[in-house]
């Protein structure tokens, strides 16, 4: 597949076009919520919302190598700001739960976290989010070297905490959330089968006649 490369100059704002584009459906959802426009629950809606486009986020950052990987576009570029609004909308979503939610009762939500089995995995999901965020710049990746790539790897287990946090909280899985779940469930298994996958490649272009 040809590769479509945006000039030098729009790199850079491409990536922050990217954030501002992310965040938008936070600040809609707001803006929605603030004008009594969230419907009959809106404080469930709000905190739903936020939940559903952390796991989004999370789905776009882990598709990013396989996609590059299988012939898709490289958006290697964007893996870092996907990574950290993921992240950013865990922390909206639990900010929701606590201060929406639970009113900032915070023996209700360590109750909650110890006691219902979907927070419990949801928070540690989101606790794991917290160094990835953190070490989500140059002078870590520099500093931790390949203790970098091994802390990254926390996203897989993230990955699978959401997904499971997603399917526990529903009493029947609906199409919703069986569709995220078989998503995640390709993405992490894309990882074993990944060194399968690239010898295939890599013999079919050697194969292919050259035009
Ligand atoms: C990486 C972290 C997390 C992700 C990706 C995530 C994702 C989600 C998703 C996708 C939903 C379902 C949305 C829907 O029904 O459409 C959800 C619901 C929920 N999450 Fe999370 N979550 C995370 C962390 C947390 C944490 C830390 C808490 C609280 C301690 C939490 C509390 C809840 C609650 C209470 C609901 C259900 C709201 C309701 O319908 O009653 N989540 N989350």
């Amino acid at each position: 597949m040809s590769s479509f490369t945006l000039p030098r100059k729009w790199q850079g704002a491409s990536v922050w076009a990217l954030y501002a584009v992310g965040l938008a459906p936070a600040i809609w959802s707001f803006y929605l919520g603030a004008t009594g426009s969230l419907g009959a629950d809106p404080v469930k809606t709000f905190e739903r919302s936020l939940g559903l486009w952390a796991l989004r986020f999370i789905i776009a950052t882990l598709a990013v190598s396989p996609l590059r990987e299988l012939g898709g576009p490289n958006l290697i570029r964007y893996r870092r700001a996907l990574g950290l609004l993921a992240f950013y909308y865990a922390l909206m979503h639990f900010t929701a739960y606590m201060v929406l939610d639970q009113r900032l009762d915070l023996h209700a939500v360590i109750a909650d976290i110890i006691k219902r089995p979907y927070i419990t995995i949801g928070m540690a999901s989101l606790v794991m989010l917290v160094p990835l965020a953190l070490t989500s710049n140059s002078y870590s990746i520099r500093k931790l070297g390949h203790n970098w790539n091994r802390l990254h790897k926390l996203v897989y287990l993230i990955a699978a905490g959401a997904a499971l946090h997603f399917a526990m909280l529903v009493k029947v899985i609906t199409l919703e959330p069986a569709i995220y779940i078989a998503i995640v469930a390709l993405l992490l298994a894309y990882r074993p089968l990944r060194p399968y996958l690239k010898r295939r490649k890599k013999q079919r272009s050697v194969h292919q006649p050259a035009q």
